[in-house]
């Protein structure tokens, strides 16, 4: 498997937000997570891969937390630090009494001793099913990991006004999430 972890080329569509207060980065992992919805619902087999790039205490947890939970997770969304992966199923239409849903998984590989750790794992299979995946410290898979169609950059900057974030649509499936995020702001 081929990695991908920086853009070679430039991003297809991209957007970057400062977001000064915790309730603007709450604001934009909603706006998003709209544009993903309605992205999931028209490709309902289609998985995209997303990292979350960005310094120790950056708001990658913060933002995929907001994220999940604005797509109807009730529950709690804890950091993977410790487990490397959480899976979370939301619940997308009810057609014929049938609840579909799609597969979440939320990975933090900062804890990793080896790049390959995440295979030895068994964590291949989450790369296709449909949904999406969220990688923390993706660098930490030193390329090991499937491209990524989403690049989010999180920085906390010098000082808490300066706290933005940057979402690249790497891929042309993921362009119009982005552009829709775009749209919606
Ligand atoms: N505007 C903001 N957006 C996001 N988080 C913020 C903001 N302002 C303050 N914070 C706080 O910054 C912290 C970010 O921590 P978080 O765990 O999300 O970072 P992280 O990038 O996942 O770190 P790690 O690399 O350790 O996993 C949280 O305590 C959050 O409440
Ligand atoms: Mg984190």
């Amino acid at each position: 498997m081929t990695g991908n972890q920086t853009p070679q080329a430039s991003p297809k569509a991209s957007l970057k937000q400062y977001c000064r207060q915790e309730a603007e980065t709450a604001k934009l992992a909603k706006g998003f997570a709209a544009s993903l919805e309605r992205f999931i619902t028209q490709n309902p087999d289609a998985h995209l891969n997303i990292s979350l790039e960005g310094d120790l205490g950056a708001g990658k947890t913060t933002f995929a937390r907001y994220l999940i939970q604005s797509m109807g997770y009730e529950g709690k969304v804890k950091s993977p630090t410790y487990t490397l992966c959480e899976p979370y199923s939301i619940n997308k239409t009810k057609q014929h009494n049938q609840i579909e849903f799609f597969t979440v998984h939320h990975f933090d590989l900062y804890r990793m001793h080896d790049p390959l750790e995440w295979q030895e794992a068994g964590f291949v299979e989450h790369f296709d099913v449909p949904g999406f995946c969220l990688i923390e410290w993706p660098e930490k898979a030193e390329g090991t990991l499937p491209a990524f169609d989403i690049q989010i950059q999180l920085s906390a900057g010098v000082n808490e006004y300066e706290r933005s974030i940057t979402i690249n649509a790497l891929s042309e499936q993921s362009r119009t999430v982005v552009e829709d995020t775009q749209a919606t702001q």
